[in-house]
């Protein structure tokens, strides 16, 4: 019989689980409501095997191949499917009933799961719940003394908001087919639920539209999804438990529409596809009855391709340019009474909705579509603030967070973490009002990611969002976020996403056949600096590529990550052998890197390296000193601490788009020696 340790709330105690007096960190994000280590483990070899002992059907089955296929793959054991029994699988699966055909906003995922040394159950109400338990099971998965092996645990776990989503703009850059999917490998090894799509934006309509055929012909240079690439997009996430909300925003963002029909603009044509970024004038006429006719005929078809009852219509950023200028939008405007801008968006919103709830759809939108004379089943989704999500629960609408989410922004997971969709005005809501709030969504926007780069823009940071949308609230513990975080990102590759894929062939590219080690230790040195920077350093387009050190770079370093809390420990006098060996090994590779990148110069995409390159290797040589005064015999001479603190700080601002991060760790250590020399204190 397995007995269990005292219970340890992962949530709590982050993830720390203790097993045999060995302490071991479990790579699980998100973090279970409840787990306890128990004695013992379950070996994963060659037989492993999946079973069904409750209800099955061929989603389950599916997922029972894929969890082997998935398990092969991350232990690199070789292992077939073979058809088990409940009696001898390694993996028993007791699933109640199916659960609701397609994934459903607040269905039952709920499950337990058990792992012992002679095996494993898990059990669920529903077949979500039991995908749900299937990722738990395989993120428990590592190698051990005696090989690879899953803990002994009990799990017991549950989510706390039922919207757990992810946006992928796939209009600014064209996302083919299979990243979407790998996409929705990585969103399910993450207990995501919700895939938000926004087809349509100024820069590409990118579905079939058999109906309205103009809009992918001319919208859309040839990238778009047919319906049959939809539907098996919706097929494969429906697999995985996840539900697919298509986004087509109106009546802004629509230039790409007005290609093929400039007829629904404000103001003549002729339109072309936007090639760069920003907000833009094109903007639908809400004035006239033509447009509701042709926006009836395509939610017509648009709603009987997607099956989920949700459906975004955007309704965000409406420049009112064209409406300000045509005399007979304003004459309307003034007959109607609809003086503001705002009146305007208002009254084109209930009659986009009232076309919607024909067709059986619950309208979403972004907050400015937040206007008196929605219908109150209407969901709000906040990008600009969580006082507009209060303020619509205040009013009885649902919503859901994407404020503090934005992927694209490039802010360290430690940031989005540190979000929760019920912060900020979302503390003053009563127990009702709260409940209206569905859950998160994070936003991947594409004007700075290619199929290349999405992955790794994405993943991990999604991961910890994941976390905040799905564990208990006080589940904030940065340092063993982060700790998991590291070995889930390992972990989402095997589940199917690029998260550090292509980083490699991209840097082989930039080296052109000659040494990539210098640059990858550049690499792993720096940051992509957050958007801000990006968007004032060039005026970018669609035809620009995305082939420089900033879209290899991670928005984190692990590297560094690592090497700042040996940096910390070293100044607190605490580090370990291992960690100053490491500090000194870095160090020094930056102070000789600059050199060694010499040979591979000569390319603009390295020449616009140099500054940077430059900056690492003075980073090293002060590093390596500063460790020496810090750890060795002598006092750094007058003047050394605050010199080399001017030049680590000149090294501060982005060069090529890029961040140091190398610089934190060795200012940690210019800090310490200051400290030391300011407190009278030498070793
Ligand atoms: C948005 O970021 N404009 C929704």
């Amino acid at each position: 019989m397995t007995t269990f340790r005292p219970v340890l709330i992962l949530a709590l105690a982050g993830a720390q689980l203790s097993r045999g007096g060995e302490a071991r960190l479990m790579p699980l994000m998100p973090a279970p409501w409840k787990a306890a280590a128990a004695d013992g483990r379950l070996a994963i070899t060659s037989g492993f095997s999946v079973a069904a002992s409750g209800y099955t059907d061929a989603r389950l089955e599916s997922a029972m191949r894929r969890l082997v296929a998935r398990v092969s793959r991350q232990t690199g054991i070789p292992i077939s499917f073979s058809k088990a029994t409940a009696a001898n699988a390694t993996l028993v699966i007791e699933c109640g009933q199916r659960g609701p055909e397609y994934p459903t906003l607040g269905e039952d995922e709920t499950y337990q799961l058990d792992v012992s040394a002679q095996g494993s159950t898990i059990k669920a109400v529903t077949v979500t719940g039991a995908l749900r338990g299937m990722e738990t099971f395989a993120q428990l998965i590592g190698p051990g003394a005696d090989g690879f092996e899953a803990p002994a645990i009990h799990v017991d776990d549950k989510p706390r908001f039922p919207w757990r989503g992810l946006m992928l703009d796939v209009s600014r850059h064209w996302m083919p087919l299979e990243v979407v999917e790998r996409n929705l490998d990585a969103m399910a090894a993450v207990k995501l639920n919700v895939f938000h799509w926004h087809l349509a934006d100024d820069q590409g309509f990118r579905v079939e539209s058999k109906r309205y055929p103009r809009l992918q012909e001319l919208g859309s240079d040839g990238h778009f999804y047919t319906q049959d690439e939809v539907r098996r997009v919706i097929a494969y996430a429906r697999g995985r438990g996840i539900r697919v909300v298509p986004e087509f925003d109106i009546p802004g963002h629509t230039t790409s529409w007005f290609v093929g029909y400039p007829e629904l603009a404000s103001a003549p044509g002729p339109y072309h596809i936007e090639r760069s970024w920003g907000i833009f004038q094109p903007t639908m006429d809400p004035t006239r009855e033509q447009i509701y006719t042709f926006l009836d005929g395509f939610f017509g078809e648009m709603t009987a391709l997607f099956p989920d009852p949700y459906f975004h219509i955007g309704g965000d950023e409406v420049d009112d340019t064209q409406w300000k200028t045509s005399p007979s939008i304003q004459a309307f405007a003034r007959e109607h009474n609809l003086p503001a801008t705002e009146d305007l968006h208002g009254y084109f919103n209930q009659r986009v909705q009232a076309l919607l709830k024909k067709y059986g759809k619950t309208m979403i939108g972004w907050d400015e579509t937040l206007r008196p004379g929605l219908a109150p089943d209407t969901v709000i989704q906040s990008w600009r603030g969580q006082a507009s999500l209060a303020s619509a629960a205040k009013s009885g609408y649902r919503g859901i967070l994407s404020f503090g989410y934005y992927l694209d922004h490039l802010r360290p997971a430690s940031f989005h973490y540190a979000v929760d969709p019920l912060d900020g005005a979302g503390r003053e809501l009563n127990g009702e009002q709260a409940a209206r709030i569905l859950g998160g969504e994070a936003c991947m926007w594409s004007e700075y990611v290619s199929v290349e780069t999405v992955d790794s823009r994405i993943w991990p940071r999604m991961a910890a969002m994941a976390e905040r949308f799905w564990s208990p609230r006080e589940t904030t513990d940065v340092r063993s976020m982060y700790a998991r975080l590291e070995m889930v990102g390992r972990l989402l590759e095997w589940a199917g996403a690029q998260v550090r894929a292509n980083q490699g062939r991209m840097l082989a590219r930039m080296a052109s056949g000659r040494p990539v080690e210098p640059l990858r230790f550049l690499a792993d040195a720096s940051e992509s600096a957050i958007i801000d920077v990006r968007r004032s350093a060039h005026k970018y387009t669609s035809d620009i590529p995305l082939n420089r050190l900033v879209d290899v770079v991670q928005p984190e370093s692990e590297s560094i990550r690592r090497l700042d809390q040996a940096a910390a420990n070293a100044a607190s006098g605490s580090a370990t052998p291992a960690e100053l060996a490491e500090l000194r090994a870095a160090f020094t590779s930056w102070a000789e890197n600059n050199i060694r990148l010499e040979p591979v110069a000569g390319n603009a995409l390295i020449e616009e390296l140099k500054p940077l390159s430059k900056n690492l290797s003075t980073a090293g040589a002060i590093g390596m000193r500063a460790l020496g005064y810090l750890k060795g015999g002598a006092e750094p001479p007058d003047g050394w601490i605050a010199q080399q603190s001017t030049t680590l700080g000149a090294m501060a601002s982005p060069s090529a788009e890029v961040t140091l991060a190398a610089v934190r760790p060795v200012k940690a250590l210019l800090d310490a020696l200051a400290h030391r020399a300011s407190s009278g204190l030498s070793r």
